[in-house]
């Protein structure tokens, strides 16, 4: 690559998200602090390939991609940088550049937030431009080297005939949830999903009481647990952990080196059912938030 060629935004278009997720897949390393995972993608391809489309914006140089973001919400960017690019002083002033002007299509109002790696160049920048530190998260990691336990509780492979049982165990786990079965179809459908696996968990009355997707980045590359939870009805009883063990053994089959997963700090029980099933908790890690 030429460095002295311009940096160019743009939106790919969904005929370019194949290559969004591959870049996404590439970017993956077990040693580097978690960014932006193909999986990521993949679930907010919900709501429709067009829509992920509109939400992906990609910085390039000389035809390389070196940063790709998705607007995972109306005024929160979640940036992943290709290796070494989080230290490129010439793409950092840039995604200031872009990040502080409403024309440029990025964040558009006053108020944003953004998720980047704690150590890059656009970090430092942004701290130095007055944007603070918002709330933790916690991030978490297994290896996948060695077999993963039994959970002790029934999994099954959700597909479409399930997928009113997977959306409901959503929509009883998370307050705010608006998965349907239309919208796991959506998901279903979308190129991440190919390397990607729901699960529901029954318990011995044959209730279903738990489920989790999980998204592979390719052989040898981390795998993302997103989504995860337990039926309101159901939860103190081990399946937080049962289902957490399920989805490691299900990266491990996709061909994931690790599982990996990110979470609020705030939420407890989260953080304890992700370390009982043998995660380790990595450097916690904050948003920088930009306040009206
Ligand atoms: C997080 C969640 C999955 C836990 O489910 P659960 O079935 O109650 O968890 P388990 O019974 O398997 O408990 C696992 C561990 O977490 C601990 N735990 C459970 N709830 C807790 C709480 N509210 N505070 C602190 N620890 C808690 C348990 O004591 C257990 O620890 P141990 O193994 O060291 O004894 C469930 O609360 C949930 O679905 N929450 C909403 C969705 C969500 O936040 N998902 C995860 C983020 S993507």
């Amino acid at each position: 690559v030429t460095r002295r060629a311009p940096l160019v935004l743009g939106t790919p278009g969904v005929g370019g998200l194949g290559r969004a997720v591959g870049l996404l897949s590439e970017w993956q390393e077990d040693a580097a602090p978690m960014q932006l995972h193909p999986g990521d993608l993949g679930w907010f391809w919900r709501f429709g390939a067009e829509a992920t489309a509109a939400a992906v914006r990609t910085w390039s140089c000389g035809g390389q991609c070196l940063a790709l973001g998705l607007l995972d919400g109306p005024d929160l960017l979640r940036l992943a940088m290709a290796p070494g690019a989080d230290q490129d002083a010439k793409l950092a002033a840039r995604l200031v550049e872009d990040l502080s002007r409403p024309e440029s299509g990025v964040l558009s109002g006053k108020k944003a937030y953004l998720e980047v790696a704690p150590g890059s160049r656009l970090h430092q920048l942004l701290v130095e431009k007055g944007w603070t530190l918002g709330e933790g998260r916690t991030p978490l990691r297994r290896a996948l080297l060695e077999p993963v336990e039994a959970p002790g509780v029934r999994f099954e492979v959700v597909g479409p005939e399930q997928a009113h049982v997977r959306t409901a165990v959503q929509r009883a786990s998370f307050e705010r949830s608006t998965f349907t079965d239309e919208r796991w179809g959506a998901m279903a459908s979308g190129l991440p999903y190919g390397a990607a696996r729901c699960l529901v968990g029954y318990d011995e009355q044959d209730n279903a009481v738990a489920a989790v997707t999980v998204w592979a980045a390719g052989p040898g590359k981390p795998g993302l647990i997103e989504p995860m939870g337990v039926h309101r009805e159901h939860r103190g009883h081990g399946y937080g952990k049962a289902v957490t063990l399920a989805a490691a053994a299900a990266l491990a089959e996709l061909g994931a080196s690790s599982a990996i997963v990110s979470t609020p700090s705030s939420n407890r029980a989260a953080v304890a059912a992700y370390a009982s099933a043998g995660f380790q908790k990595l450097p916690e890690t904050r948003d920088l938030r930009r306040n009206d």
